[in-house]
């Protein structure tokens, strides 16, 4: 994402260096160009029914700025279906999903018209429709169907084996038919999966089509008129250069290989293939050590700043700024939070480091800021968004006083 002018790291056409006097590190920065062509790209092969998942980024700017490029939503809490609103998405474009909604969250979904609520479990379905019938509406939902499949992903980030808690198993269609067929405010019209993040096997994708084409075609011959196929996200990106490269044409040829003339539309629904590669994280080093052999850089950006590596073992290339030194040496970049697991890389090569240099950490538009947090009672990180040689701060965290003030003592104490 960056590209250099004499030398001085640039994101689009604003300069790092001018990024780091205005705001403090640590913070994210997202390229809207980037985003952009990824959004078009990404329409132009799949089509037009794309429903950004904002749990990947739903910094209001952003869904702004994916609601102007014309994607639906696909939200999976009502805090995430008000940022949409209020982003501007039309409720029609909403879809809500989520293992764990509760009365309130149906409700409010069922009160907003949204296009459509995926149910999760029979119970769900069971409890959606007496809350329909209780406000005499007739619901539009769609059901999330668990196809077995093993995207071979990270374990912690794979949705779509029998028993991973999501969705409802694609063996108990029967079941969902029989139930639907006795509920007076529900209409079943869509069917939904999503198998996992950071899937690379072209094959998963295949399967996953293959499966969701029974199971629509099991449902339409029991004489639910399915309107809307779901096939998910989890497209994968490239964190690392020995990653396999993922070509998005490939998914396009085994959709249309198995999905010839539909009676219903086919949608996507990716977070992480939209943005990802559009952001940085942008760290200053604190300070430098030396432990039982290993050179530490312990940088101000922790895994409350980005928690992928921490709590998922994920990888993030990390490239150094400031350094104009040829001498090379192997460095573990680690956070500045008491946990043994604050690290980001281990024995990496960089260029001779000092206190206060900048590293960027590549590829964290995705699941970066949505995942930090305030623990050790440091601040949110701020980010900033790029637009050629403008740029604006679109996030700018609570001081510590805010945060501490949120607290409640109780009287006794
Ligand atoms: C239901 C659902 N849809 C879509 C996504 C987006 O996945 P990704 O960001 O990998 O495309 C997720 C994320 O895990 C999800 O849980």
């Amino acid at each position: 994402m960056l590209n250099y002018k004499n030398n001085d790291p640039y994101i689009e056409g604003t300069s790092l260096h001018d990024l780091v006097k205005v705001c403090a590190t640590p913070f994210y920065v997202y390229s809207q160009e980037k985003i952009i062509n990824q959004v078009n790209k990404t329409k132009e092969i799949l089509g037009n029914n794309i429903f950004y998942s904002i749990k990947s980024n739903s910094n209001q700017a952003i869904l702004k700025l994916m609601n102007s490029l014309d994607l639906g939503a696909d939200v999976v809490s009502v805090g995430e279906l008000k940022r949409a609103l209020e982003a501007g998405f039309n409720p029609n474009k909403i879809i809500f999903e989520g293992v764990g909604k509760s009365e309130q969250d149906l409700l409010y979904a069922m009160h907003k018209n949204i296009r459509l609520i995926n149910t999760e479990s029979l119970e769900e379905i069971k409890l959606l429709d007496s809350l329909a019938t209780e406000k005499n509406k007739v619901v539009d939902i769609g059901v999330r169907l668990n196809p077995d499949i093993d995207g071979e992903t990270l374990s912690k980030i794979s949705t779509g084996k029998k028993t991973d808690k999501f969705g409802i198993e694609i063996d108990k269609i029967d079941k969902i038919v029989e139930l639907v067929k006795t509920c007076k405010s529900l209409n079943l019209v869509g069917i939904s999966c999503h198998i996992g993040s950071q899937i690379s096997k072209i094959e998963a994708f295949k399967n996953t089509f293959n499966q969701m084409k029974m199971a629509a075609n099991k449902f339409i011959e029991s004489g639910i008129n399915i309107k809307h196929v779901d096939l998910g996200g989890g497209f994968h990106v490239k964190y690392k250069v020995s990653d396999p490269d993922f070509n998005i044409e490939m998914v396009k040829k085994e959709l249309d290989n198995c999905f010839t003339q539909t009676e219903y539309e086919l949608s996507f629904e990716p977070g992480r293939y939209l943005i990802a590669e559009a952001g940085i994280t942008v760290t200053s080093i604190i300070t430098k050590k030396n432990n039982g052999g290993i050179n530490y850089l312990i940088v101000d950006a922790g895994m409350n700043t980005l928690i992928r590596p921490a709590m998922y073992g994920a990888h993030h290339e990390i490239l150094a700024i400031n350094s104009n030194s040829k001498e090379f040496i192997d460095y573990t970049i680690a956070g500045p939070i008491c946990e043994s697991s604050d690290i980001f890389s281990r024995d990496i090569k960089l260029t001779k480091q000092k206190i206060g240099d900048l590293l960027v950490i590549k590829n964290t538009g995705a699941y970066g800021k949505v995942m930090s947090s305030n623990y050790n009672s440091r601040p949110l990180p701020s980010e900033i968004l790029v637009n050629k040689d403008n740029y604006a701060i679109v996030f700018s965290p609570e001081k510590i006083e805010k945060i501490i003030e949120a607290d409640i003592i109780p009287s006794w104490l």
